[in-house]
């Protein structure tokens, strides 16, 4: 089985739980604050080495205690970070609010994730088979990586939403979207299996839309659409969902299996991560996800 190469953020997740999301110039009285490790790199490989995968991360932490925090929790986790960049800005944080139904807002604050460089004499290994990056640190940083990695499958989620820089789009295989997110690149609402066909066909690259309990839609350019619904679960809090998906995603295609397969194991993470709450917590690892899978 090949690697899993993650290039991303780490972000020091501040969850504050409310009753219903402010009003424009509203205050609000939290319900409870609670701190958890975040960003959509770092969550994204702990999600890959859970669901039974062997990655390493590149991100970029700052010199203080909440980057220390992230190197520890990447060490229990199995994570190689021997790439991890230290900069001159602080860690990464976000400020998410959790309303009563589970939904989320999320700002972030990009601080070392800003600075993630592309180190002379950095050479990815080998052996990976997948790499998998989101646009919370530089896009031409992971085109460059993605470049130096063809024969690999190179997934990009393309979150938070913003344009994506031609060279980017030119060495990704596969896009993955949240519906929100695929509305925002197409211009336009639509069903998630009509936008995932209007984006592959506009970018000439697989795109998987995922739509929460929906499930999850991925088109080719061909006009092929496979899709897979996710098991029933209650739902705690949303977030980190989709990095729960990406995750399995990527480790579940490193072991080679079937793209069907792939899919409903994916979005079976996805559905598990929306049980607890905070992004690490609620990441799944691979028996979890397995057995519920089964059941399906
Ligand atoms: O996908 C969830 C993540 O988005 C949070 O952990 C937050 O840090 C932001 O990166």
């Amino acid at each position: 089985m090949g690697g899993i190469l993650v290039i991303g953020s780490y972000n020091r997740d501040t969850v504050l739980r409310l009753a219903r999301f402010p009003a424009p110039g509203e205050t609000l009285t939290a319900l409870g604050m609670a701190e958890f490790h975040g960003g959509k790199g770092s969550n994204q490989a702990v999600a890959a080495a859970r669901a039974g995968g062997r990655v390493a991360l590149i991100t970029a932490i700052g010199d203080d205690a909440s980057g220390q925090a992230a190197r520890a929790l990447w060490a229990v986790e199995g994570i190689e970070a021997q790439a991890v960049q230290t900069a001159r800005a602080p860690t990464g944080a976000a400020t998410i609010l959790l309303d009563a139904a589970g939904e989320n807002q999320i700002i972030i604050i990009p601080g070392a994730n800003a600075e993630l460089a592309l180190l002379p004499g950095f050479t990815p290994s080998a052996d990976i088979a997948v790499a998998l990056a989101q646009l919370e640190t530089p896009q031409a940083v992971t085109a460059a990586l993605f470049r130096a990695l063809p024969g690999t499958r190179r997934i990009l989620n393309v979150a938070p939403a913003a344009p994506i820089l031609p060279e980017l789009l030119a060495t990704t295989d596969i896009l993955v979207l949240n519906e929100t997110e695929a509305a925002i690149l197409a211009q336009r609402e639509a069903e998630p299996a009509a936008l995932a066909l209007a984006l592959a066909a506009e970018t000439m690259r697989e795109v998987i839309v995922t739509a929460g309990a929906a499930g999850a839609f991925w088109a080719r350019p061909d006009g092929i659409v496979i899709d897979a619904a996710p098991p029933r679960v209650m739902v705690a809090d949303t977030t980190g969902a989709g990095d729960a998906f990406l995750g399995a995603f990527a480790a579940f295609s490193a072991e080679g299996f079937a793209p069907e397969k792939i899919l409903r194991l994916a979005v079976t993470a996805g559905a598990l991560a929306c049980t607890q709450q905070g992004a690490v917590p609620s990441l799944p690892h691979r028996a979890a996800i397995m057995a519920l899978a089964g059941r399906i």
